[in-house]
């Protein structure tokens, strides 16, 4: 089964809801001209009702950046799956490297996050990748791997392949103009697969989504979606302005 490719825009902690509403006024006739590609907006907390609200009817999938496993309770400051799904949010990014550098998330926390997300019907984008010391150290696989299958460990049984997707994300090339080669990517992404396949059998893995994500722009990203495993992108940058997300989504179509 061939396996829809996804390019997601993942906005980070940027526009207000002016700004998404303008944004989302643009990228739907962009959005509903691409065929075969899913199109994802990752949208701060702040702008999801309205992302939500304008992807209604559109081939848009309104996500989230994170949220937190449980339902509700004393966690001041944190949103929890049924207060996305209630906005009509499909889809969550969790573990982004961000969150785990800078506001000290760990594989458990991520690996609770994604089995969460999976059973609340929410589409995780698990990130996954290493920093230039590990890579240049060698322990690119060892911390790839190990992030990997603390996310499956924890995954239901009944969960396949295609109720969660995977970002290869190097720290390394996230946000500083330094991407992946089209090589490096298939080679960790091919690699993922392979340990999928492995952990949960071959449909599981051959039906599992795997993106790409570091520094991708017009420029660089046919090369990356090109490669056999690479199922798309999770961009930055390069999703902040809809004429250059757009160019995005056209070559990974
Ligand atoms: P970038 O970010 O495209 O700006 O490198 C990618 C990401 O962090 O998801």
């Amino acid at each position: 089964m061939a396996r829809r490719p996804m390019m997601a825009a993942n906005w980070k902690m940027n526009k207000t809801v002016r700004e998404a509403q303008d944004y989302m006024a643009a990228l739907i006739p962009y959005a509903s001209d691409a065929e075969g590609v899913d199109v994802a907006v990752f949208a701060p907390f702040t702008c999801l009702s309205e992302v939500a609200r304008m992807a209604e009817g559109t081939p848009i999938i309104p996500g989230a950046q994170n949220f937190f496993y449980e339902d509700s309770g004393a966690y001041t400051g944190e949103i929890s799956a049924p207060m996305l799904l209630d906005l009509g949010v499909e889809a969550v990014i969790i573990g982004h490297s961000e969150r785990r550098e800078i506001f000290g998330e760990t594989d458990e926390m991520v690996a609770r996050k994604a089995a969460k997300a999976v059973s609340s019907g929410l589409l995780p984008v698990v990130c996954v990748g290493e920093t230039k010391e590990e890579r240049d150290a060698g322990g690119m696989w060892e911390k790839v791997s190990g992030q990997v299958k603390s996310v499956v460990e924890v995954l239901g049984g009944e969960a396949g392949g295609g109720s969660i997707v995977f970002a290869y994300e190097p720290i390394w090339a996230i946000g500083t103009g330094d991407t992946a080669t089209p090589e490096d990517a298939q080679d960790a992404i091919g690699r993922i697969r392979e340990l999928l396949g492995e952990l949960r059998g071959e449909d599981f893995a051959s039906e599992v989504r795997i993106l790409y994500g570091g520094s991708i722009k017009p420029e660089n990203v046919a090369q990356i979606v090109a490669q056999k495993d690479v199922d798309g992108g999770l961009v930055g940058g390069a999703s902040l302005e809809v004429e250059s997300f757009a160019r995005l989504i056209e070559a990974a179509g």
